[in-house]
């Protein structure tokens, strides 16, 4: 039976990702750290909670609109920024097109293979990620770089501590492609004809340089380079945050918070968003699923800030849990990076049409009109289900979430 190039689930496009790139490709997408407990519990702790549907008195039209730091969505789904897009040869520019096509707005990379110019011109709703890395000076002008291509906001993201081992085994992540290397990696290549055809009908080799962290007037430094200058930088105090934050000027989302105190100073810091995540699991391992975090977040701060989640987003489902409990919005990153595998663009955008169906799905069950109106109430909430880190003893209530004009 011939198969349907539509996908029905995120699984699916994933059981697809796997089958058509290469090994070492396939596993930098999937990562996570040490012994996967957090990529895991991410996942695994939206299917713990249950929905609490209606049976009458259903909307025949439901709103999935938002916005999100003041920018209008049509759902409220971000691409989550993600560095390792060897996956296509169209990588970010395949994804922003996706996201334009889908009303919703992109997240890039500054370790993206694509430059931040290109990626803007297919979708103008982008937010620029960045992470504490190279001097001050350094960091001013990839901010200038980002506002100049019209980024909308900066995404600093500052969750990640260098952890590196992974029971699974790292695959592993050449540093150019030169002609030792491809003979190195043919025996993990070749099983993937489909993968180096649309490489050879695009007439690109994968990149592996960053062009967003050239210098200007350098050359883009190869991907260990950049990680290693990333590596020697001093890491960041409230006070560099909050510097950061003035250089920028506009909105700005810091991507990283899983604690209370963390969530506090970061307003204190002025920051207009931030993002309830754990990095995906890929970091440090054992960290508590977002999910469970984000209510003592969404109401410790909720009200003075926009929050989001990110981590374990496979579902229409989980989006409207994570709204239910306080986000404003989630940021998705494997699911998307699947659907650029199984499809490119098109992939990218069967997996927003996937989460879109599902959300809107929820929104009817539970009887809303509006992503706006859910709610605890909602959902059925295990006794001890919400966690709180870093202090705050925070019910899990309903927070009116703050909006960014
Ligand atoms: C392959 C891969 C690369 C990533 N690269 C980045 C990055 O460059 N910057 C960043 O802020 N987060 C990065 N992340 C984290 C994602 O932005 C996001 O937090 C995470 O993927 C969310 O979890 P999910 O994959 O379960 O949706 C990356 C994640 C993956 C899987």
């Amino acid at each position: 039976m011939p198969r349907n190039a539509w996908f029905e689930t995120v699984a699916e496009a994933r059981r697809r990702a796997r089958k058509r790139l290469p090994g070492p490709v396939y596993g930098a997408l999937v990562a996570g750290s040490e012994r996967g407990r957090t990529i895991d519990a991410n996942q695994d702790a939206f299917a713990e909670l249950g929905f609490a549907p209606r049976v009458v008195g259903h909307h025949a039209e439901r709103d999935l609109s938002t916005t999100v730091l003041g920018v209008p969505t049509a759902f409220p789904v971000l691409i989550s920024p993600t560095g390792v897009q060897a996956v296509d040869p169209d990588g970010e520019v395949a994804v922003a097109r996706a996201a334009a096509s889908r009303g919703v707005v992109m997240g890039l990379s500054s370790f993206a293979s694509r430059p931040v110019e290109e990626v803007a011109k297919a979708q103008p709703d982008l937010f620029f990620q960045l992470y504490w890395s190279g001097t001050r000076q350094v960091m001013v002008e990839r901010m200038d770089r980002a506002r100049a291509a019209g980024a909308k906001a900066l995404i600093v993201t500052l969750d990640w501590s260098f952890s590196h081992g992974r029971d699974w085994g790292s695959p592993a992540i050449p540093d150019r492609l030169d002609l030792r290397t491809m003979l190195r990696f043919a025996p993990d290549v070749l099983p993937r004809p489909g993968w180096l055809w649309r490489y050879a009908r695009s007439g690109r080799l994968p990149d592996l340089t960053v062009p967003n962290l050239r210098t200007p007037g350098g050359e883009a430094p190869t991907f260990f380079g950049a990680y290693g200058e990333w590596m020697q930088t001093t890491p960041p105090t409230w006070e560099d945050v909050k510097w950061l934050r003035e250089e920028w000027g506009g909105p700005f989302l810091l991507k990283g918070v899983t604690r209370v105190d963390d969530a506090k100073r970061a307003v204190d810091a002025g920051v207009s968003a931030l993002s309830v995540s754990n990095h995906g699991g890929n970091n440090l391992d054992t960290t508590p699923a977002t999910i469970r975090i984000l209510p003592s977040v969404a109401a410790a701060v909720g009200d003075q800030i926009e929050v989001l989640l990110d981590g374990g987003v496979r579902r229409g489902g989980d989006v409207a849990k994570a709204l239910a409990l306080g986000a404003r919005a989630v940021l998705i990153g494997r699911a998307y990076l699947w659907g650029l595998a199984a499809g490119g663009q098109a992939g990218v955008e069967n997996v927003l049409d996937i989460l879109r169906g599902g959300l809107d799905s929820a929104v009817l069950g539970l009887g809303h009109s509006s992503v706006h109106e859910l709610g605890p109430d909602d959902l059925v909430i295990p006794p001890g289900f919400p966690l709180t880190l870093g202090g705050g003893d925070v019910p899990v209530g309903h927070p009116t979430p703050a909006t960014t004009t």
